[in-house]
């Protein structure tokens, strides 16, 4: 009998595991929970009956919460918000910018941050990233950083911390030489619980900001945000600027409520078991593809262990866009699997692209023609997991 190609021998269509359905590849990790959130829920419910409290802005809930998540960063300070937008909008507020001041962020991310600085007029400088961590390269920031430069705001981009250490240096040692107070804030809104030297992220720069939206590590009712610091005048500041300035300085309302942060303590709780699962989801599926030819698989730094937010693979070797669009398009039709993808954020949003224009960054570009992530979810099961294994695998060996 004549032997199978090997596209015969990998085409074979699997068995789609329910639910029916597509499969989205940003993981929707607000639906994990149980009864120890619902329990936490009602009973914040019951007790906001009082007609003395209500659902009240000062809460036991929000201290709890706060405290709680503080310790778990080891940062002195951790201050409830109603997202990482707005928690982003308030540093911004806090800084003071002006016109001559320049922003280094990488174009790599959600777009939250840059609405908030496009409220500004400072200038912003975009710099390149590490393809192995899809994070800010740090010696691209020191070829950028210079007399001007007030503000530097790497990502958390996927699962791996930046390298905080280097980074708060890098700002540091030019602060001293051009004789300015470079200050760094970190977008930490996919990075609650991941891992950095030993320690948790949270305590980097001048201040990091999580998000607890429903895709999020945790969530808080699907919406939700934290500042944390260790900078007692900041977090202040930042306490009196989310409840509509205290007594002497300009506000609104930024307010998580304390439903919110009831169930935040459940999650946080939860949160390195959720974690931990999402590290075994992902060392099972490396161990399945590494065998594959054309495709780059994530590992970790020496810095930090990867608890993948995104499971990234990379097409490599002579493959580029076309391929990684077919092995997306294949997956979605074939299997019902969405990937994210991706994007470089002046390409993918208009408004944006308009108001700042492409700049030239070639690993971004590389990394987002390249690189496609199938859904990883701790909730996943044995067979659902399989079948999006073997789909990968089988979609790779057929291009
Ligand atoms: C990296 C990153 N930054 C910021 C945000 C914005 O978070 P939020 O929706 O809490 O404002 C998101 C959320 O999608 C994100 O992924």
């Amino acid at each position: 009998m004549a032997k199978k190609t090997i596209k015969q021998k990998y085409k074979k269509k699997l068995r789609r595991p329910e639910p029916i359905g597509n499969w989205y590849g940003e993981p929707n990790l607000g639906s994990y929970y149980d009864d120890n959130e619902i329990k936490a829920v009602v009973k914040v419910l019951k007790n906001s009956r009082k007609w003395h409290t209500g659902f009240g802005p000062n809460s036991e809930e929000i201290n709890n919460f706060e405290n709680a998540f503080a310790k778990y960063c080891g940062v002195k300070h951790a201050i409830a918000v109603s997202n990482n937008g707005n928690g982003f909008d308030m540093v911004l507020r806090s800084l003071s910018l002006s016109k001559k001041d320049e922003i280094i962020l990488p174009a790599l991310n959600y777009k939250a941050w840059y609405m908030a600085l496009m409220r500004y007029d400072s200038k912003l400088v975009f710099c390149d990233i590490n393809l192995k961590t899809m994070n800010i390269d740090p010696r691209e920031i020191e070829k950028k950083i210079n007399k001007n430069t007030r503000l530097i705001c790497p990502v958390h981009f996927g699962g791996i911390s930046c390298d905080e250490k280097l980074i708060d240096n890098i700002a540091r040692e030019a602060s001293k030489k051009f004789g300015t107070k470079i200050k760094v804030v970190y977008d930490a809104a996919r990075a609650a619980g991941v891992n950095y030297r030993g320690s948790k992220v949270g305590s980097g720069g001048l201040c990091e900001i999580f998000s607890f939206h429903s895709a999020k590590l945790l969530t808080t009712l699907g919406e939700g945000g934290m500042i944390t610091t260790n900078n007692s005048s900041l977090s202040k500041k930042l306490r009196d600027m989310r409840n509509y300035g205290g007594e002497n300085d300009w506000g609104m309302n930024y307010r998580m409520s304390k439903v919110q942060a009831s169930f935040g303590i459940e999650q946080l709780n939860r949160l390195d078991d959720l974690n931990k699962l999402r590290v075994k989801i992902a060392n099972r599926r490396t161990n399945y593809l590494n065998k594959l030819k054309n495709i780059l698989l994530p590992v970790d730094q020496k810095y930090s262990t990867n608890i993948f937010y995104l499971y990234p693979i990379m097409v490599s070797d002579n493959w580029g866009l076309k391929e990684r669009n077919k092995i997306v398009k294949s997956l979605e039709k074939e299997y019902g699997i969405i990937c994210a993808t991706p994007k470089f954020i002046n390409i993918r949003w208009k408004y944006i692209q308009k108001s700042l224009g492409i700049p030239e960054l070639p690993k971004t570009e590389e990394l987002c023609s390249k690189v496609f992530c199938p859904i990883l979810h701790p909730k996943l099961n044995k067979k659902q997991e399989l079948y999006i294994n073997s789909a990968i695998a089988n979609v790779i060996k057929s291009i």
